[in-house]
């Protein structure tokens, strides 16, 4: 299978069980169209987008953080064109302030999530949002009032369905408790496993849907760049994540020559490997997985789609499966922003 020949739409699945809305069974993710990797060239993120619908990638993610705002307001023209063939998914919890560019301070309280899903609303044009998302958990509030919060909106017909980001698998049966969960996402590749610790056990126990995030490595899987330090613009947040730079990225490119080998044996791109190996955690693990990689560039996303047509042999999949234990260096440059930093 070549990168470009892609044609016709991927599969479907159902996300959080069989009453679930039907998405493609791989996602979209929108967030570096506004912020964090670097320059974003508008009429070819425009023209990705469209492809979407086009390649049936209908699950659409974004978040009320990113570029503020701005990537909610973005999408707005094209959820309207397409609003009966998507799945839209937002966030809140992570807010930021005016005066000062790198705080981000965690909200997880019902005045704020009643607040914060009228924003969404307002900015992406639309009465319900399809998936709403706690994107990352205040310990300091209980998980039920937030969740109660969370399924009053529901109740408003404000918000569709309810997902949780970077909790733990406690955390997801705790609020599973409250009300139903449709989907966890969590970062979730190659280089990146530590939900296999508790959350992929609850999420394939509940039923709940896993959608991995970064399935990419935020790119580095595909040897787009090599050291960020050295190959990304001062402005990508990629140059702040321990992994991706120095010698830790030295070391960490060289974990990645079994994806090469086995993209080679495929014919394929060591992007479409890194994606077939976390669609294929489904099996693995027998729960639900909705991968959202993010692209800016259509034949990428063709070549994203295309992934979910490849199967990896047990052979392969035992090639690849001592990558993560090697990786050197956290994904993130705070780790008490994951779900794993509660999990001791
Ligand atoms: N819940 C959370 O806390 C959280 C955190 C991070 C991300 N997310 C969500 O997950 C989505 C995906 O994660 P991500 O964007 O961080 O990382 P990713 O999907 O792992 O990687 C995205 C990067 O890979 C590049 N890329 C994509 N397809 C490629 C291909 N076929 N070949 C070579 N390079 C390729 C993209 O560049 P181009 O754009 O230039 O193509 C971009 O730089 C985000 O958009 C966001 O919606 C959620």
């Amino acid at each position: 299978m070549s990168t470009t020949d892609f044609t016709g739409r991927i599969d479907t699945v159902r996300l959080g069980g069989p009453d679930g809305p039907e998405v493609g069974a791989q996602g979209f993710g929108a967030m570096g169209i506004s912020e964090f990797y670097g320059d974003t060239d508008e009429a070819a993120a425009r023209d990705t987008l469209e492809a979407t619908v086009e390649a049936g990638v209908t699950l659409i993610d974004t978040a009320d953080i990113y570029g503020s705002g701005a990537n909610e307001e973005f999408l707005a023209p094209f959820v309207a064109a397409h609003r009966d063939e998507i799945v839209l998914a937002t966030k809140f919890a992570i807010e930021r302030r005016a005066d000062a560019p790198h705080h981000r301070g965690i909200r997880n309280d019902p005045a704020y999530i009643r607040e914060a899903v009228e924003n969404s609303l307002r900015r992406l044009g639309v009465e319900t949002i399809d998936l709403y998302y706690m994107h990352r958990r205040d310990p300091d509030i209980p998980l039920a009032d937030s969740v109660g919060a969370m399924a009053e909106l529901v109740r408003a017909g404000k918000v569709r369905h309810l997902g949780l980001s970077e909790v733990t698998g406690a955390e997801l049966r705790e609020a599973y408790a409250v009300h139903p969960i449709t989907a966890l996402q969590s970062e979730w590749s190659l280089f990146s496993r530590d939900v296999e610790r508790s959350a992929v056990g609850a999420a394939a126990d509940l039923g709940v849907t896993f959608v991995p995030y970064s399935p990419l490595g935020r790119g580095f899987l595909t040897g787009a760049f090599a050291d960020a330090t050295k190959d990304l613009s001062t402005s990508d947040f990629r140059r702040h994540q321990p992994r991706f730079s120095g010698e830790n990225a030295e070391r960490n490119a060289a974990l990645l020559e079994p994806v090469r080998k086995i993209a080679a044996a495929h014919g394929v791109t060591p992007a479409q490997i890194a994606l077939a190996w976390v669609q294929q955690r489904s099996a693995v693990h027998g729960l639900t997985v909705v991968p959202i990689p993010g692209t800016r560039k259509r034949a990428r996303l063709l070549e994203n789609a295309a992934a979910t047509r490849i199967t990896l042999t047990a052979d392969e999949l035992a090639a690849l499966e001592p990558i993560a234990g090697q990786v050197a260096g956290d994904r993130y440059p705070d780790m008490s922003f994951t779900s794993v930093a509660r999990e001791g």
